[in-house]
C-alpha cells in the first residue's frame, strides 16, 4: 500500500484547477442504467470510486468506454445483482438501487455495511421504495427490492440527523419511471442533487424543486440518452482553501462554484482570512491574526461534514479554543487520534469537539481511515515541523484525483512512495 510523505513548513502559492465532483458522478454514472440509450458525461474524476462504480456497471451488463475524463455508458440490457463483494467496497454503490428498480422493476443489492465515520444505514432509501410500491426482503445481508410497477408517492425522506444525500437520488431516480406524481418531503438539497436532477430532465424526466426541501417528480414512460458535464468538487474545493489558509501565501482554486462552497468561506473569512472571488475563482490569503471558530456540520446549506476534519486540522492550529460539533456522523473523528500524535491538543465529548490551539504540529508517522480524514492529515502534514507519512493512502485516492500532484503545483514538499 503506498504511502504520502510530507515534508512540512513550505509556503503553497499558486493556481490549482478542481476536479468534477465525485458526489455528483457516482449517482449520475448509477443513473445512466435508466436508459437504453448511450450517455456522455464529462469531466468524471478518475478516482478509485468513480472507476469502481462504473465496474459496477459494467458487472450490471453496461458497455461503459472511458476517454480521459469523458465516459460513454450504453446499458442496453442490465442485470439487476449487484452482490455484496461488489457493494462492500464502497457504500455509495447503494445508488444503483433506484435506476434498477426504475428500470427492472427489482434490484438486489448487498446491505452496504458500516464505515469508520459510523453506522450507514438505508432505512429511508427503502421506506422511499415502499412508498412507491416495491415489496423489500432483506435477506442473508442482501436487499431485494421488487415492485410489480411504481406508482408515484408522497414521501417524507428526513431521518433524525437530517435529510439523505444518496436517499433522496434513490428515490428520486425510481420515481422518473412511476405512474403519476411523486412529492419528496424533506429531501436533501445538496448541489450534488440538483446536479443529477438536471442530468435526468436532460434525459427526459420531469423534475421540480430540486435544490429545495421539496423536490416533485411526475414520472415519464421511458428516458432517453443524455450529455451532461459533471459540476466542480466543491469538497475538493474547500480541502485546498483550507490548505490555502493553513500554509498559503496566495492560493487560487479554478472551477468553482461561489455558492457551492460559500459556508465553508464564510467560515475561512470568520477564521480571519482574506477571500477575494473572480469569475469562477477563490483566492485565500493570510490576513493577520486568526481566530478560533465554533462550527456546527448541517445538511447543505450549512457547514458540510465532508469538510468538517479539513477545519479541524486547521483550528488546531489556530490560537484560542475552537468548539466542532458534528451533527451529520457524531462519530466522524477518526483524525483526531492522528491529529494528537502530531501535538494536537483535541478533545472529544460525544460529537463534539474542543480544540486548544498550539503553535507547532510535529511530523508523524499517521495513519488514514477515512476519505476526509486522510485530507485532513496531509493538510496537518503540510504545517507540522519535519517529517509526516500518511500509511493507506488508498482511501484519499478513493475521492481526490491526484492530490499530491496538486500540491506539487503550489510549491508542497510532498511525495508518494510505493509501499
Ligand atoms: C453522502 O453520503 C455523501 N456521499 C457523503 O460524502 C456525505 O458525508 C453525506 O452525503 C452527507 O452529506 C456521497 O454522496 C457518495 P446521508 P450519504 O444519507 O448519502 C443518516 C465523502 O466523504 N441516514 O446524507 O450516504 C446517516 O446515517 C462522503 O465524500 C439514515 O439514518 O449520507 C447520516 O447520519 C462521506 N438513514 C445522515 O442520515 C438512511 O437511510 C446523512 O446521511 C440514510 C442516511
Amino acid at each position: 500500500m503506498d504511502k504520502i510523505v510530507v515534508h512540512g513548513g513550505r509556503e503553497l502559492s499558486g493556481t490549482i484547477k478542481i476536479s468534477g465532483s465525485k458526489n455528483s458522478a457516482l449517482p449520475i454514472i448509477a443513473a445512466t442504467l435508466l436508459t437504453r440509450e448511450p450517455c456522455v458525461l464529462h469531466r468524471v474524476p478518475d478516482l478509485s470510486d468513480t472507476n469502481y462504480m462504473l465496474q459496477i456497471l459494467r458487472h450490471l451488463g453496461a458497455d461503459v468506454e472511458r476517454a480521459s475524463g469523458t465516459v460513454t455508458v450504453t446499458a442496453e440490457k442490465v442485470e439487476s445483482l449487484a452482490p455484496y463483494d461488489v457493494v462492500r467496497k464502497m457504500r455509495a454503490s447503494v445508488c444503483v438501487l433506484g435506476p434498477l428498480l426504475g428500470r427492472c422493476k427489482e434490484a438486489n443489492v448487498s446491505m452496504p455495511g458500516g464505515c469508520v465515520i459510523g453506522d450507514r444505514p438505508i432505512d429511508l432509501h427503502l421506506k422511499g421504495f415502499e412508498a412507491l410500491g416495491a415489496a423489500i426482503r432483506v435477506e442473508g445481508g442482501d436487499v431485494r427490492v421488487f415492485a410489480p410497477k411504481l406508482t408515484g408517492a408522497i414521501i417524507n425522506l428526513r431521518g433524525k440527523f437530517g435529510p439523505t444525500v444518496l436517499g433522496t437520488d434513490n428515490v428520486m431516480m425510481a420515481a422518473t419511471l412511476a405512474e403519476g406524481i411523486t412529492v419528496i418531503e424533506g429531501a436533501a438539497s445538496e448541489p450534488e442533487v440538483v446536479d443529477l436532477a438536471d442530468f435526468l430532465n436532460k434525459m427526459g424526466a420531469k423534475i421540480e424543486g430540486a435544490g429545495t426541501r421539496r423536490i416533485i417528480i411526475e414520472g415519464v414512460k421511458e428516458l432517453h440518452g443524455a450529455e451532461h458535464t459533471v459540476i466542480p468538487d466543491r469538497i475538493e474545493a474547500g480541502t485546498f482553501l483550507v490548505a490555502g489558509a493553513m500554509c498559503g501565501n496566495g492560493v487560487t482554486i479554478k472551477r468553482v462554484d461561489r455558492d457551492h462552497v460559500s459556508a465553508v468561506t464564510n467560515a475561512l473569512a470568520a477564521a480571519g482570512f482574506q477571500i477575494q472571488w473572480a469569475e469562477d475563482s477563490i483566492t485565500i490569503s493570510p490576513n493577520g491574526a486568526t481566530k478560533p471558530l465554533e462550527l456546527v456540520t448541517e445538511p447543505y446549506p450549512g457547514f458540510p461534514t465532508d469538510m468538517q476534519a479539513q477545519m479541524c486540522a486547521l483550528l488546531c492550529m489556530t490560537d484560542g479554543i475552537s468548539v466542532i460539533t458534528e451533527n451529520v456522523f457524531p462519530q466522524r473523528y477518526m483524525h483526531v487520534a492522528e491529529l494528537k500524535r502530531m501535538g494536537a491538543h483535541v478533545q472529544l465529548e460525544g460529537a463534539t469537539a474542543i480544540i486548544q490551539g498550539v503553535d507547532r504540529l510535529f511530523g508523524a508517522p499517521v495513519m488514514a481511515s477515512d476519505l476526509r480524514a486522510s485530507a485532513a492529515l496531509v493538510l496537518a502534514g503540510l504545517k507540522a515541523e519535519g517529517r509526516t507519512e500518511i500509511s493507506r493512502v488508498y482511501h484519499i485516492d478513493r475521492g481526490y484525483e491526484h492530490l499530491d500532484e496538486k500540491l506539487i503545483e503550489l510549491g508542497a514538499d510532498i511525495e508518494r512512495v510505493k509501499a
